[in-house]
C-alpha cells in the first residue's frame, strides 16, 4: 500500500498536478510541485527533510547489527531523513535512495552530500593552491571534474566551496580557502559555484554546491580551530561576507553555517546572518545546513540550555537542516505540537530543501546520479587527469630564482632529488581528499624522471624522515626529529650532482580541519638537512609542499631557487616537472601573505594604517611606533607576489581624470613590458586606497586584476575601470556607498610593488 501511495504521489508531483500556463517559469512550476507535496506531508515527515545523517555502513552488504545503523535504516524508511552524507559509490548511494524512495510513505529522494573539496578521485590542487592561479578557469574546470566524478558515484551535493577569508596561517583550514583577500575570494567563489553547478542543476554531471562556513570561521582566535571569534561588523561586512554574497548571487544551492560564535551568538543561532542578511537582504532562496553537530554545540557554547532550546533557536534563526546533531529530530515536533514554534517557520525550511531536490531532478529520477557505468569511466579518467595537471602547473608560485637557476635542463645535468616528500605519492593528494586512492599521486621524483631525457641522471635520497602509516586522524603529526640516519647518503648524493631538487614542507595532514599549529616553520630535520646540503652544493632548488603559508626565512636567506607547489593533487609530480624544466613558465601569485615568523600572525596586506604606522623615516630606531623589536612588520613574501622565468617592467601609470563623481567612472592604465627572453604571463593587480573615511579604511585593497601573456619585448597597456562601486564599502551604520575625498590607485605585479597616483571623488 505504502509503495502504491508513493508511486501515485510521485506521478502527481512529476506532472505538477496543476496545468502549467505558457508564461509559467520553471521556478513557478517547481514552487507548485513543492506546495503540492507539502500539502501531503505530516509534521514528522517535514522534520525528516531537515535531518542530515552520516552514512558509515555498507549499503550493499548486510545491515549491521549495530543499533545505531539499524536506527538509521529505520529512520530513512520512515521518511525521517532528508539527506545523507558520506554514503559512497554508485551502488551504495542507489541503495540509500531505494530505502527512502521505495519504503517511505511519500518516497521523497535523499540529498547525498559529501566533502568534494578539491576533487573526488582525481585530485586538483588544494583550493589555496588553485587560488594562486588567479585564474577562474582553473577553479571552474577543476570543480567540473570533481562534479562529474562525484555525480557518477551518486553524490548530488558537495560541501564546497569553502570561502572563508583567512589571515592566520596557524589555522589548518587555510588550505581549503581562497586566501586572505575578499576580492580574489569572491572571484573564486563564483568560479567554483559555476563549476560544480553548471548552468542547470538537473544536469546529471553537475551537483549542488554549498558556500561555507557562514560566517567568519576563519577568524578563530589565535588560529585555533573551533575557537571563539570576535570580529567587528566592519570586518565582517567588508572582508568576510563578500565571497558569500557572490556565491548567493551565483545561485549556490546551499549555505553551511559555522562552528563559531559571532558577537556572542553561535552562527546557528544568528538571525542577523541567516534571516536578516542572507534570506532577507540577499533574498537567498536556497537552504542553510548546520555544520557537523553544531546545532547541539549551542548548548556547549552556553547559548541554549537543552535540545529543545537549541532546536528552537536554530530554526528560528534560519538554520534549515541539522547535520548530525539530531537536535531537530528530537525537538521540532514537540516545539510544533506545544505551539512554541510556528509551523510557517518549519514549512519555510522544508520548502527550501525540497526545492533543491526538485531542481536537481531527483523527483524525476532519484537514481540519475547513481551510475555505475559512468562511474567506471569517469573516475580518474585521462581527461580529468589532464585538467588536474594543467591546474597544477598554473597554481605553482616561483618565490625566488637567483641567477636563473631555474629552469633546469632536461639533459646533461646530474639531478639529485632529495627529501621524503619528493618520493611521496600520497602527500600531494592533500587534506580533504574525498575518494582519492592512497598513494595515488604522481610523486615529484616520478615527475622529474618522466621529464628528463635520461632517467639514470636522476638519483633519489630521502634525507629526513616523514612520519608514515595512517596519518589522517592522528593528532600529533610531524616530521621525525633527530633521525640523521639518511643524512650521509643524501649529502654524498648532493655532492656528486649538478643540481639538487630538495622537497620540503608539510605532510598533507598537518593542515586541514583540526590541524592548527603554533609553529609554522619547517619541522623535524628538514632545515638541518638543508644546511648540510648547502655545504656541498649551492645549486639547490626547494619545492615547497604545504597547505598554509609557512615561515621560511631560512630558505629565503640561503636557497637560490624556491617553488611554492602546495599539495598539488594527482598530477603533482608532472605539473611540478613542467615548471622545473621550463615547459611551463610559472605564473602563480600568492593568495596569502607569507610571514617571516609565526609571531607576525595574523598578517595580511589590507590592514589599517593605525595612528603610529612605521612609515615615518624620522622614527627609525625609535620605540614608540607600531612594530616588533625583533622582526620587521612586512611579510617575507607579500600577497600577490610571484616571479616568472621572464621579467616584467611597469611604467606610465595614468588616469583618465584626476576627479570623478559618484555617477561617473575613470580609467587607470599602466604599460607592462616583457623585458626578459621568454614568453610569460603576468597578473597585473590594481589596488585602491581611500585615505579618509567615516570609519578608517585599509591601506590598500585589491579592486581588479588582469592576467596577460607577453612575448619577449612585447608590451601592453592594461586598463582598469574605477566606478563608484569600486570605491564603496559598508560604513559604520552598515549602509553601503562611497565617500568623497582623496583616493590612491596603485598598480603593479604584487601588493607591495606598485606605481601609484591619486584622484578625488567629488559630489
Ligand atoms: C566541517 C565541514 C564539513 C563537515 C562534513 C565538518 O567538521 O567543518 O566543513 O563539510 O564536517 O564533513
Amino acid at each position: 500500500m505504502k509503495q502504491i501511495l508513493s508511486v501515485l504521489i510521485g506521478a502527481l508531483i512529476v506532472s505538477g498536478c496543476i496545468d502549467s500556463s505558457p508564461t509559467e517559469t520553471k521556478t513557478d512550476r517547481t514552487g507548485e510541485r513543492v506546495d503540492s507535496l507539502m500539502a501531503l506531508m505530516t509534521v514528522a515527515e517535514k522534520v525528516g527533510q531537515l535531518n542530515l545523517y552520516a552514512g558509515g555502513w555498507e549499503f550493499t552488504g548486510p545491515v549491521p547489527e549495530d543499533t545505531g545503523n539499524q536506527k538509521k535504516y529505520d529512520m530513512i524508511k520512515s521518511g525521517g531523513v532528508g539527506a545523507m552524507l558520506n554514503v559512497l559509490t554508485a551502488d551504495g548511494t542507489r541503495e540509500a535512495q531505494k530505502l527512502a524512495v521505495e519504503n517511505s510513505r511519500l518516497g521523497i529522494p535523499l540529498l547525498i552530500g559529501y566533502d568534494v573539496i578539491h576533487g573526488y578521485q582525481t585530485m586538483l590542487p588544494i583550493p589555496l593552491g588553485q587560488a594562486a592561479s588567479w585564474d577562474a578557469e582553473v577553479a571552474r574546470s577543476g570543480a567540473q571534474v570533481a562534479a562529474r566524478e562525484a555525480s557518477a558515484s551518486g553524490v548530488n551535493w558537495t560541501f564546497a566551496p569553502m570561502i572563508d577569508i583567512v589571515r592566520d596561517a596557524r589555522w589548518g583550514r587555510m588550505m581549503e580557502s581562497p586566501g586572505e583577500d575578499p576580492y580574489l575570494a569572491s572571484y573564486f567563489s563564483k568560479a567554483w559555484v559555476d563549476g560544480f553547478q553548471g548552468d542547470d542543476l538537473s544536469n546529471p554531471t553537475s551537483i549542488a554546491a554549498c558556500a561555507k562556513h557562514f560566517a567568519a570561521y576563519g577568524f578563530a582566535e589565535a588560529g585555533r580551530d573551533y575557537n571563539t571569534v570576535d570580529i567587528s561588523m566592519q570586518t565582517l561586512y567588508n572582508v568576510v561576507l563578500p565571497p558569500f554574497k557572490t556565491a548567493s548571487e551565483a545561485g549556490v544551492a546551499s549555505f553551511m553555517n559555522s562552528f563559531n560564535e559571532i558577537g556572542g551568538v553561535p552562527a546557528n543561532g544568528s538571525s542577523l546572518l541567516q534571516r536578516t542578511l542572507l534570506k532577507g537582504d540577499w533574498d537567498y532562496q536556497g537552504f542553510v545546513v548546520s555544520d557537523w553537530g553544531s546545532i547541539g554545540e549551542m548548548i556547549t557554547h552556553g547559548y541554549a540550555a537543552d535540545t529543545l532550546e537549541a532546536g528552537y533557536k536554530a530554526i528560528v534563526a534560519g538554520s534549515d537542516m541539522d547535520m548530525e546533531a539530531r537536535v531537530y529530530e528530537n525537538s521540532l515536533e514537540t516545539l510544533i505540537s506545544t505551539g512554541q514554534l510556528n509551523l510557517e517557520i518549519l514549512d519555510d525550511a522544508v520548502r527550501r530543501v525540497l526545492t533543491i531536490k526538485f531542481d536537481l531532478g531527483l523527483f524525476d529520477d532519484p537514481y540519475k546520479y547513481c551510475d555505475a557505468e559512468r562511474e567506471k569511466k569517469e573516475l580518474g579518467s585521462s581527461e580529468n587527469l589532464a585538467i588536474a595537471r594543467e591546474a597544477g602547473r598554473k597554481s605553482i608560485v616561483l618565490l625566488k630564482n637567483d641567477q636563473n637557476l631555474l629552469p633546469l635542463k632536461k639533459k646533461g645535468q646530474k639531478i639529485a632529488v632529495i627529501g621524503s616528500l619528493a618520493s611521496s605519492k600520497d602527500v600531494p593528494l592533500g587534506s580533504w581528499r574525498a575518494q582519492a586512492v592512497t598513494d595515488g599521486a604522481v610523486s615529484l621524483l616520478e615527475g622529474i624522471q618522466n621529464a628528463v631525457d635520461n632517467k639514470s641522471a636522476v638519483k633519489f635520497s630521502q634525507g629526513y624522515t616523514l612520519t608514515s602509516g595512517n596519518r589522517e586522524f592522528v593528532r600529533e603529526l610531524t616530521f621525525v626529529e633527530g633521525d640523521y640516519s639518511n643524512f650521509d647518503q643524501a649529502i654524498a648524493l648532493a655532492k656528486r650532482s649538478d643540481v639538487v631538487v630538495l622537497a620540503l614542507g608539510e605532510d598533507c595532514f598537518q593542515s586541514g580541519e583540526g590541524r592548527s599549529q603554533t609553529d609554522i616553520g619547517l619541522k623535524g630535520d628538514q632545515l638541518a638537512l638543508m644546511y648540510k646540503l648547502l655545504e656541498v652544493n649551492k645549486n639547490i632548488v626547494v619545492t615547497l609542499m604545504n597547505g598554509r603559508s609557512l615561515a621560511i626565512s631560512e630558505l629565503d636567506e640561503n636557497i637560490p631557487a624556491i617553488l611554492e607547489v602546495w599539495h598539488l593533487g594527482s598530477e603533482a609530480g608532472n605539473a611540478i616537472a613542467d615548471v622545473l624544466f621550463g615547459d611551463y613558465n610559472p605564473s602563480g601569485k600568492l593568495p596569502v601573505s607569507f610571514p617571516r615568523n609565526v609571531g607576525q600572525c595574523p598578517i595580511y596586506y589590507n590592514h589599517k594604517n593605525g595612528g603610529r604606522p612605521t612609515t615615518n623615516p624620522n622614527d627609525a630606531g625609535m620605540v614608540f611606533w607600531s612594530h616588533y623589536t625583533d622582526a620587521p612588520n612586512s611579510p617575507l613574501y607579500p600577497f600577490g607576489y610571484g616571479l616568472s622565468y621572464t621579467t616584467f617592467e611597469y611604467s606610465d601609470l595614468a588616469i583618465s581624470s584626476t576627479e570623478m563623481n559618484d555617477t561617473g567612472e575613470l580609467s587607470a592604465s599602466i604599460r607592462v613590458k616583457n623585458t626578459g627572453s621568454v614568453a610569460g604571463q603576468e597578473t597585473v593587480q590594481m589596488y585602491i586606497r581611500d585615505y579618509v573615511g567615516s570609519v578608517t579604511r585599509p591601506v590598500k585593497e585589491l579592486k581588479g586584476f588582469e592576467k596577460i601573456t607577453l612575448n619577449p619585448g612585447e608590451e601592453r597597456v592594461v586598463k582598469f575601470t574605477i566606478s563608484n562601486e569600486t570605491l564603496s564599502y559598508y560604513r559604520a551604520d552598515l549602509s553601503y556607498g562611497s565617500e568623497p575625498g582623496k583616493f590612491a590607485v596603485m598598480i603593479g605585479g604584487n601588493s607591495q610593488k606598485t606605481l601609484m597616483t591619486d584622484f578625488r571623488l567629488v559630489n
